[in-house]
């Protein structure tokens, strides 16, 4: 029998992407609006240092930590970005933020330990979470709440789940796109302090931004576990390679896990990687494309009644309520693959209570895609 603690939910986006690729392959033409995947490819001075590297012969294993100099240079961006010093000793690379997260729970939690995450929010938190052993609470965020937490909502959480040994926060989140400001996320960071939970900020999506400032959560303090990646903002997907910034204490604990757990991260992508942070304007230019598929959507589905959406400050995703369209927004997506030929993600895989009412729609890919899936959902939707 598989383990008990296998049986967690799917990441329901690979179940749908499973799906537009099976019509694909028989012919059908689909916009994929449903995966998090940015069109570009990672700069191309990432791509010749990886070449070099694969020229020159052996890779062999680096530190469990991650190259010393990808750490230095890692450390060197949150001076240049956000004007914060950070010890290149409390680096720690990690194969993509997935990894990141295996590492810093075991580190930070207990089996049975409880964790609060914002919903709807990214589901492999909870699923990870899940299968650690540890125990995922849902706090429900939406417009009444601006889609924010706030340290209200987790003493509230507190009042009728028992204490949390943390809270884990993502600006800009996905699905929703909302950002914390600097005065938010220091008032988790320090609220987070003052009652011992553990403060983890997935910052995954830091830089692509429309507007609003990317506000790490290493100004609240020193105590905050940040998680981020080269897969988003560096196109770098499936190079597997992301990080996270621990305070001291953990830099030992998780060191010896990543020996045991991965022995190293893929070293071609760390020598590769280290290019990324000079590629700042080619870069941007790929934000700017998807600010435009942004306006093109936000102006294009209302004409379909679709116009209900949360912020979308940053990140590269609307998640829309389509309640006055349906009450079971997996079914909405099935029926929309098959008959308009458009790939989205049903909010349920976000937010397990109340995400039958939303749907996730990616706008990460070319511009010309979302004007063809815009318009196969308005004719879809107003024939
Ligand atoms: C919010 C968030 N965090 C983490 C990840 C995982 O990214 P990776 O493991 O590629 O760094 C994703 C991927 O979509 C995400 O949306």
């Amino acid at each position: 029998m598989p383990s008990a603690r296998s049986d967690v939910d799917p990441f329901i986006v690979m179940d749908v992407m499973r799906e537009a690729n099976r019509l694909e392959a028989a012919g059908r033409s689909i916009m994929h609006l449903e995966v998090g995947q940015p069109g570009a490819p990672a700069p191309q001075a990432v791509r010749r240092a990886g070449s070099k590297a694969l020229d020159a012969g052996a890779l062999a294993y680096t530190d469990a930590l991650g190259l010393p100099s990808l750490r230095a240079r890692i450390a060197r961006y949150y001076g240049e970005h956000h004007q914060v010093d950070v010890d290149p000793a409390r680096v720690v690379v990690t194969g993509g933020s997935s990894a990141a997260f295996i590492l810093t729970f075991l580190a930070c939690f207990d089996a049975g330990d409880k964790v609060g995450l914002p919903e709807p929010g990214y589901p492999a938190y909870r699923n990870t979470l899940r299968a650690l052993g540890c125990d995922p609470v849902g706090i429900a965020v939406g417009p009444e709440t601006d889609w924010a937490l706030t340290p209200e909502l987790i003493e509230r959480t507190e009042a009728k789940h028992g204490k949390l040994n943390g809270v884990l926060v993502a600006s800009p989140s996905n699905p929703t796109g909302a950002m914390l400001s600097d005065p938010q996320m220091r008032a988790l960071g320090e609220s987070c302090e003052e009652a011992g939970r553990w403060f983890l900020s997935d910052e995954i999506y830091h830089r692509i931004t429309y507007g609003a400032v990317d506000v790490t959560a290493l100004d609240a303090g020193d105590d905050a576990i940040v998680i981020n990646s080269f897969s988003k903002y560096y196109c770098m997907t499936g190079w597997r390679l992301g990080w996270t910034i621990v305070p001291e204490r953990l830099v030992r604990p998780i060191e010896r896990l990543a020996q045991n757990l991965f022995i190293s991260p893929p070293t071609l992508s760390q020598i590769a990687a280290e290019r990324a942070f000079d590629e700042t304007s080619a870069l941007d230019e790929n934000v700017a494309v998807y600010a435009q598929n942004r306006d093109l959507l936000l102006r294009e589905l209302p004409k379909a009644g679709i116009a209900d959406f949360a912020p979308a400050d940053g990140a590269f995703y609307l998640y829309a309520d389509v309640s006055k369209l349906t009450d079971d927004s997996a079914s909405f997506c099935t029926t929309m693959l098959h008959e308009a030929g458009v790939a989205a993600t049903p909010g349920a895989d976000f937010d397990p209570t109340g995400g039958h009412q939303y749907v996730r729609f990616s706008f990460a890919g070319q511009t010309a895609d979302m004007a063809e899936a815009a318009h196969r959902i308005q004719k879809w939707l107003t024939p």
